[in-house]
């Protein structure tokens, strides 16, 4: 899924469905899974990626699955995991840290870490809450 403004792409995010996570075996497949999310420097604090993010999860549900689960990026150098307030207020929490999630990944050395083997990690988010009318999880409606 891509945001666009002024006919420009500005960010994305992917996301997946599988049967069952193996970091989160009680989650109840099939899982949707937000894999990623990027925004161009000059479009970031805006809210953009939390309606990819919103957006992508929702996708998943309306394709059958029955939880959402997601992976985001906790750089090696600062420890920092930029998605995390997005994921939290999406009404994701955090279930486990995953080392050195992306060793072996891409090319070259990693723009956070330094490494050609990334050292980075990646924390799982779940989102088990359910709506007791609907049985799915809850995606909060709006940005807020
Ligand atoms: C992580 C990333 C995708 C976040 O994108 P973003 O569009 O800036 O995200 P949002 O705007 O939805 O939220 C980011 C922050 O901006 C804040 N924000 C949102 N709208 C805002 C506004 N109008 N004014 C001020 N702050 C705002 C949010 O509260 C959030 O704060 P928090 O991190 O303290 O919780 C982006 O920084 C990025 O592409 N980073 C590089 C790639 C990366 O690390 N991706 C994560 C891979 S999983």
């Amino acid at each position: 899924m891509v945001a666009v403004s002024s006919g420009e792409i500005i960010g994305a995010a992917s996301g997946t469905i599988v049967d069952s996570l193996e970091q989160a075996p009680d989650l109840p497949g099939p899982v949707g899974l937000i894999r990623l999310a990027a925004v161009r420097a000059d479009s970031r604090r805006m809210g953009v990626a939390f309606q990819l993010a919103r957006a992508v999860g929702g996708d998943c549900l309306r394709r059958g699955a029955s939880s959402l689960a997601a992976l985001a990026w906790v750089y090696g150098g600062s420890g920092a995991c930029p998605l995390a307030g997005v994921l939290e207020r999406l009404g994701f929490s955090r279930r486990e840290r995953l080392r050195d999630f992306y060793a072996g990944v891409g090319i070259g050395a990693c723009p956070q870490c330094g490494c050609d083997s990334c050292s980075c990690s990646a924390d799982v988010y779940v989102a088990l809450s359910l709506s007791e009318e609907t049985g799915t999880p809850l995606l909060v409606e709006d940005g807020g």
